[in-house]
């Protein structure tokens, strides 16, 4: 058995059977500047809009960065090079639907493939309840500022709520910012026989609203992604260009108020900005020249971001002293407190507009995993079935629709952001790992595109994702765990038995 779980699915395979399975094909329409702007789509979002703001003052679980959030950004953008170079390695050998759960099956052998599918639905569908939630809360304020007032209790969680009543009824009775809106939900809340009614549904709204766009078909969704690309870096060129004028020096100081300890676990959540760059990998199948524009696409989208967020952190913890930036909306807050409401504004809608578009790269690229799992045997059949007529992995896409839906409607965003970054920098450790193991045992095979100084690269990247995942607090490591529990269990409850390797080896040895 030891030997079996470990088979490994060499990459003429994979291609064999990404391009023979013609009732599993998907249509190649992307190109390289659709890649980028898949890339900026899935990377600008929560983290820069909402996470940054924790990053900085701190929260329960971790010190604030203070104006060092800079250097958090700085540490993060430096692992997510070594790592984005092994992924363009990857994805442009290996173009296929399915990203490092793909390119591990050829490499590391089918339980480590398994354990990173399972993973990924950590980085794509977890991370995208966090998107969700954070959507909500932003969608809530921008429509309170235009006067329309929806009520808070469908844009929040029982447990939020519950944790902001206890927190406020602590404090004597005030109200700290950035549980404004959980605590209104606690109090007007309708009941049904004596059940508090409290649940995000604006984040169910826009889970649906964004499914629906993908089942119609990957070239609108990828034209509606330009769009809102085009117009969140508009959005946040804006807010350094007018933030910057009223930066005051002083506030930088001191750099680093809980030293570098405050930097370090700010870097580990502020991965999150980051996450993102990886998915245009899962797209490589629908690429038309996938070996020149996946790793234009990766490094490209990763270089743009990682100066604007740069950009953007100096201008924000420029404005305020940084423990006063732990509010759920610290870019459009910083300009309320100004007395800019119409800057606030035009940022809320930004981040609206660019959480839209980061979910629906996230929505995009976890069926797609689900759809190679299931094309590989290790899940059922059912879940690689393609629409007649819009040729989209329909029915995975639905069921990720619905999953996500149905936890951002009761989930708390601070623990699945945690959650999510754990998940995916061990995807990430995984895949730099293999960029090593596939030199040594495939080294002729002809690469588009070669990760520079093998093995220096790849082990940087693993060091550094190992010393962003030892920010993250215990329970979150323990959480993660469980889920990789659950997902060996599934493993060798069905698809070891079930994957087409294995019908494959028997079929050659009998
Ligand atoms: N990087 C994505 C975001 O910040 C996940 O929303």
């Amino acid at each position: 058995m030891a030997i079996h779980i470990f088979r490994r699915k060499t990459l003429d395979l994979i291609a064999e059977d990404a391009e023979r399975s013609t009732d599993t094909h998907l249509k190649r329409t992307l190109g390289a500047l659709d890649l980028v702007s898949l890339g900026i789509g899935a990377i600008i979002g929560t983290g820069i809009f909402a996470v940054i703001g924790t990053a900085a003052a701190g929260g329960p679980s971790h010190l604030g960065a203070g104006p060092g959030v800079m250097l958090s950004f700085i540490i993060t953008a430096i692992a997510c090079g070594f790592c984005a170079l092994c992924y363009a390695e990857f994805a442009a050998l290996v173009p296929i639907s399915g990203s490092a759960y793909t390119y591990s099956y050829a490499t590391l052998g089918e339980i480590v493939a398994w354990i990173i599918g399972w993973d990924l639905i950590i980085e794509y569908a977890v991370g995208n309840v966090a998107v969700a939630i954070a959507w909500a809360a932003y969608f809530h304020q921008l429509f309170d500022g235009l006067g329309v007032h929806i009520p808070a209790w469908l844009a929040v969680d029982y447990r939020s709520a519950h944790q902001a009543a206890a927190a406020v009824a602590a404090a004597g009775g005030s109200v700290a910012l950035d549980l404004t809106l959980p605590f209104e939900a606690w109090q007007t809340h309708p009941t049904i026989v004596g059940i508090p009614v409290i649940f995000n549904f604006l984040a169910i709204g826009i889970v649906a609203a964004v499914t629906w766009l993908l089942v119609r078909g990957i070239k609108e969704s990828s034209r509606a992604n330009n769009i809102m690309v085009a117009l969140k870096l508009v959005i946040l060129l804006f807010f350094i260009g007018v933030g910057a004028f009223y930066v005051k020096p002083v506030n930088w100081t001191p750099f680093m108020p809980n030293g570098f300890a405050g930097v370090w676990t700010g870097a580990s959540l502020i991965f999150f900005a980051f996450i993102g760059f990886d998915a245009i990998s899962t797209a490589a199948e629908e690429c038309k020249n996938p070996g020149r524009d996946m790793p234009i696409g990766i490094i490209g989208s990763l270089v743009v971001c990682t100066i604007i967020y740069i950009a953007t952190a100096a201008v924000l913890t420029g404005i305020e002293p940084w423990n006063q930036l732990g509010v759920a909306d610290p870019l459009a807050a910083v300009f309320a407190r100004l007395g800019l409401n119409w800057a606030a504004g035009i940022v809320s809608l930004g981040a609206v507009i660019s959480m839209t578009a980061v979910l629906l790269v996230f929505q995009l690229g976890q069926p797609r995993i689900f759809f190679s799992m299931s094309r590989d045997g290790l899940l059922p059949k059912y879940f690689s079935r393609v629409h007649p007529k819009y040729q989209t992995p329909h029915v995975t896409t639905i069921w990720t629709g619905v999953a996500v839906a149905a936890v951002a409607s009761v989930a708390n965003i601070n623990e699945i952001v945690e959650l999510t970054n754990i998940g995916t920098l061990f995807a990430f450790i995984l895949v730099c790992a293999g960029i090593i193991i596939l030199r040594r045992t495939d080294p002729d095979r002809p690469r588009v595109f070669k990760t520079p100084l093998v093995p220096w690269v790849p082990l940087m990247g693993i060091a550094m994702c190992l010393y962003l995942m030892m920010g993250l607090p215990l329970i979150t490591w323990i959480r993660f765990g469980v889920w990789l529990v659950a997902g060996m269990v599934l493993y060798f409850t069905y698809g070891f038995w079930k994957s087409h390797m294995r019908t494959r080896e028997k079929g050659s040895s009998t």
